[in-house]
């Protein structure tokens, strides 16, 4: 065996490797030790190990067989990789040993959770070595060469590594098979056009073994360190593990769960599935993205981009494994250095998020079961008539003539059309659900999408080349190939048809993972290396085509082996264009399926959770993970999908979903109404009141997704984003902030009247009455009886609001306030975007209006930076200004007295200042 050596700098013989920031050490030979090894570690892991096997074999009655090799007890257990990542087998130290690793028995972990790897490599496990490093324009190019074969088939011999440094904050390093192409996302990625000048990042390699050492230069932190386990390339296993700088980790989509990830041997799988979300579960989107906080605050990311099975273990070392069955390894990594960054970061190479019209930010109603149109128009009406605010009303598969797609029961819907009409003559909008299965069993010249579908041969292939069929609702059906661009035609002249007769407003995806109610197709799946690969990741059913379509179905682009995660971003992506075409304006789409760049055509709702409470809270983080992946528009079924809610869960999860970015009631067929109507005169005029609360917040919600659309910046937002450098903030998931600025506290629990949450320190205001509270970083216990919603503004931040109306649209003509947070230094700062609300690319045109809001020293301004004419016709009415120390003895718009009012709890009042959006003007006070 070859000795240790220290990690070293690359410096390959006749040429000269810039480090990027980093002093050079001397040359590399031999093999590197493990990266725990040499830094005092190696004592204490010996130890520890023969403590551990020996403790073991007290507590197991001598059932270990013969002393393991020292250079596995050398492995302290947190720092086993497993070589043995295999469900289906228990193994045994047989099967460990055939691959040439280390077999220790660990105690059984409690049930439903992994232990420590049984099997794990050995520290001299053979992995590549980097051959030659090549200067290249915008970084390196390197040749990795495995000299002995690893355990699965087609093992590839010589690979290409690819550095580019993309930017002074982004890393782009690409290895795939040096001598054949391999599948690649197809995915539109900016590339960089020149090398970074000034990158906070330091990359070093280790030559033999082959590593990745990546740091941040400010700090010394090593975000990456490859050398912790071996690399494996084979055709359909591809492994590359890394030590992680710290337990907090995030990201990783999606599943169910805390915002922030175990790390006690946690295996998280992607492959786009349907289930009702459930822990632990691969669940309907896929997005291999983690973001992870730093000690000191720093932040970094890394991205993946690869659409294949794949699992990420998670390890208390702390480490972490990527593990996917086919494509490249292509990984992005964003420096930062804040929380913020490393999103926008991210999103700069995913594509940022659209700007949804306004009304995408209303209330939407739906429930499966309406029955008929008129069924669904009286719930419209009854929601009228209470005046409680809704923008949308949506229609679940019963719309539908026996479940197909472009098609609605002109019996029971027969007034649908009227509906759409009367939806649309009250500023309201009309969605209906969609499903990727075309039903196939229809007699030939009945049913258009099918047919035609089948001529021009739009849809997913068996082996043998005929449609793969199915069943979904309707039955039997065959899956749309969205790789393949006719099918965006087709899908076109679909939609053109339908609404032509039903002229709907947005359109909602669903079962687009695809679901299929059979496993693979009527005919099951057949045998070969794509249904049933060398290694299945630990993916619900144990099968690639659980409950999908199989794996070796064609597709235009390729097999939907490498497509299946991306099936609903490109259904999305169709649709988000024929909908434009249609109507000529924003797109709305909510999908169930998503995958990295799905922001840039649709939001997304987590799917078929339940009526607990349980489930309310998942929602928490369910839509800051789809925060960090760029998919700004987002929430879940308010008051829950499937069983039925009670009167108290609804009321809290209507004050919950109320700050969903995206807020939908939506329930399952057969359960209790949940809209708001049905509910007694309290419950119903708390979630009237809390709807309205939201309706005041559009101008601040809408003026938030402008940034996430220009650059990438959250909307609901983790505390950690704001207060980095808080620990106390890095696990909280049952609180969260829409932009920087206001922190909503909801009731999880049944039977309380109050929430205990944590408040960053500072001050923060009382959105309802100005009064303040000051936090020295603390968990606070808040008054919250059933109607109330605790929600708090941050000091310095100013909200425009504006007095609600029970639509967005009517919403839009009232008069604005402004609300002002004065900071303990008495600033504060806000701003607003402003435009029509639906018409494309108002931005990227220059047709809005942009405000920015100040004060100092007891002066508010309002600055107009970009003036559109839609702003002229709204005024700002009200300026109230929170923490006004001293009763002011006069007040001044531009300059001329106003009257005011000015409370105990030191809130300044301005009320009836007509100024129109497009001027500004200055208050002071005196
Ligand atoms: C799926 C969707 C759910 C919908 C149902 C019927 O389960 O997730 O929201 O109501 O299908 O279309």
């Amino acid at each position: 065996m070859k000795s240790y050596q220290k990690l070293t700098t690359p410096q390959p013989a006749g040429c000269q490797v810039e480090e990027e920031g980093a002093a050079p050490m001397p040359p590399a030979r031999g093999r590197m030790a493990p990266w725990w090894v040499g830094s005092g570690l190696l004592v204490a892991a010996v130890l520890l190990s023969t403590i551990t096997v020996w403790v073991l074999r007290q507590v197991s009655g001598g059932w270990l067989g013969p002393t393991p090799p020292p250079k596995c007890l050398l492995v302290p257990e947190s720092h086993r990789f497993d070589c043995y990542p295999e469900r289906q087998v228990v193994v045994t130290q047989e099967l460990c040993e055939s691959r040439g690793c280390c077999f220790i028995q660990s105690p059984l972990p409690a049930e439903g959770k992994q232990g420590v790897p049984w099997c794990f490599y050995p520290p001299d496990f053979p992995s590549y070595t980097l051959e030659s490093l090549n200067q290249t324009a915008l970084g390196m190019v390197g040749l990795l060469v495995r000299r002995e074969k690893a355990y699965y088939p087609r093992d590839i011999e010589m690979l290409r590594l690819d550095v580019e440094f993309e930017t002074d904050t982004r890393l782009h390093i690409k290895i795939t098979d040096a001598a054949n192409p391999r599948y690649e996302v197809p995915l539109d990625v900016p590339r960089a056009k020149k090398r970074a000048e000034n990158p906070i990042y330091s990359l070093n390699f280790s030559w033999d073994p082959f590593g990745v050492l990546l740091r941040r230069t400010a700090t010394g932190t090593v975000l990456l360190n490859t050398t912790v386990a071996p690399l494996i390339f084979a055709d359909q296993f591809l492994q590359i593990s890394t030590s992680l700088p710290s337990r907090f980790l995030y990201g990783l989509g999606e599943h169910r769960g805390s915002l922030l990830h175990s790390l006690d041997w946690n295996t998280l799988t992607l492959w786009a599935r349907d289930v009702a979300p459930t822990e632990s579960f691969n669940l309907y989107g896929a997005h291999p993205f983690y973001l992870l906080m730093e000690e000191g605050g720093d932040a970094h990311g890394v991205f993946l981009l690869n659409s294949n099975a794949m699992e990420v273990a998670l390890q208390p070392a702390p480490a972490l494994t990527w593990r996917t069955i086919g494509g490249v390894l292509d990984f992005y990594v964003f420096l930062g250095p804040d929380p913020n960054m490393v999103i926008q970061q991210y999103q700069q190479v995913i594509g940022f998020p659209a700007m949804p019209p306004l009304w995408a930010l209303g209330f939407h109603l739906c429930r499966w079961g309406y029955g008929s149109s008129n069924g669904t128009w009286q719930t419209v009406r009854a929601m009228r008539n209470y005046q409680i605010p809704q923008d949308a009303q949506w229609n679940d598969i019963d719309y539908m003539d026996g479940y197909r797609d472009f098609t609605f029961d002109s019996q029971k819907f027969a007034s649908l059309p009227s509906l759409v009409e009367d939806l649309h003559k009250h500023g309201q909008r009309y969605v209906m659900i969609l499903d990727p299965g075309i039903s196939s069993t229809n007699p030939h010249g009945s049913y258009w999408p099918f047919d035609e579908g089948l001529r021009r041969g739009l849809f997913l292939n068996t082996t043998q080349g005929q449609p793969l069929i199915g069943k979904v609702w309707p039955g039997y059906t065959a899956f749309a190939d969205f790789s393949n661009p006719d099918t965006h035609q087709w899908w076109l002249e679909n939609l053109q048809h339908f609404h032509a007769h039903v002229p709907f407003d947005g359109l909602w995806i669903d079962m687009n993972e695809p679901s299929n109610f059979m496993d693979g197709s009527e005919d099951g799946c057949p045998p070969g290396e794509l249904d049933s690969p060398p290694y299945t990741p630990a993916v619900l059913g144990d099968s690639l085509s659980s409950k999908t379509v199989c794996a070796s179905a064609k597709q235009k682009a390729s097999v939907h082996y490498n497509l299946h995660n991306l099936y609903g971003l490109m259904e999305a992506k169709a649709t988000a264009s024929a909908l434009t075409q249609i109507r000529g304006k924003r797109p709305f789409i909510i999908s169930r399926s998503t995958f990295p760049s799905q922001g840039r055509y649709s939001g997304h709702w987590l799917g078929d959770n339940r009526s607990q409470w349980k489930d309310m809270y998942y929602s928490i983080p369910g839509l800051l993970s789809f925060s960090l992946f760029g998919i700004p528009l987002v929430g879940a079924d308010i008051c829950g999908f499937s069983s039925s809610t009670s009167e108290e869960l609804c009321t809290r999860w209507m004050q919950l979903g109320a700050f969903y970015p995206f807020a939908r009631n939506h329930n399952t067929q057969n359960e209790k109404a949940q809209d708001p109507t049905v509910f007694s005169p309290a419950a119903r005029t708390a979630m009237k009141d809390v709807l309205l609360t939201r309706y005041s917040l559009l101008p601040f919600l809408y003026t938030l997704f402008h940034h996430a659309h220009l650059q990438g910046d959250t909307v609901a937002r983790p505390l950690f984003f704001e207060f980095p450098q808080d620990v106390a903030t890095l696990e909280l998931d049952r609180q969260f902030l829409w932009g920087r600025s206001l922190l909503v506290t909801p009731v999880l629990e049944p039977g309380v009247d109050s929430v205990t949450g944590y408040v960053p320190q500072g001050t923060w205001y009382d959105f309802y009455t100005g009064s303040s509270v000051n936090s020295s970083g603390e968990m606070l216990k808040m008054s919250a009886p059933l109607e109330h919603l605790n929600l708090h503004i941050r000091e310095g931040s100013i909200l425009p609001t504006q007095k609600p109306g029970t639509t967005s649209e009517e919403t839009r003509g009232n008069p604005l306030r402004l609300i002002v947070a004065l900071s303990s230094s008495a600033t504060a700062w806000g701003d607003l975007f402003w435009d029509d609300g639906e018409s494309l690319d108002t931005f990227e045109r220059g047709s809005y209006s942009y405000l920015v809001f100040n004060v100092t020293q007891n002066i508010f301004t309002s600055t107009v930076l970009h003036a559109s004419t839609e702003a002229t016709s709204v005024t700002i009415g009200t300026l109230s200004i929170f923490g006004v120390q001293k009763q002011p003895s006069k007040v001044l718009l531009n300059g001329q007295e106003k009257p005011f009012s000015y409370l105990d709890n030191q809130v300044l009042t301005v009320s009836d200042l007509g100024i129109s959006l497009s001027q500004g003007f200055s208050v002071q006070w005196l």
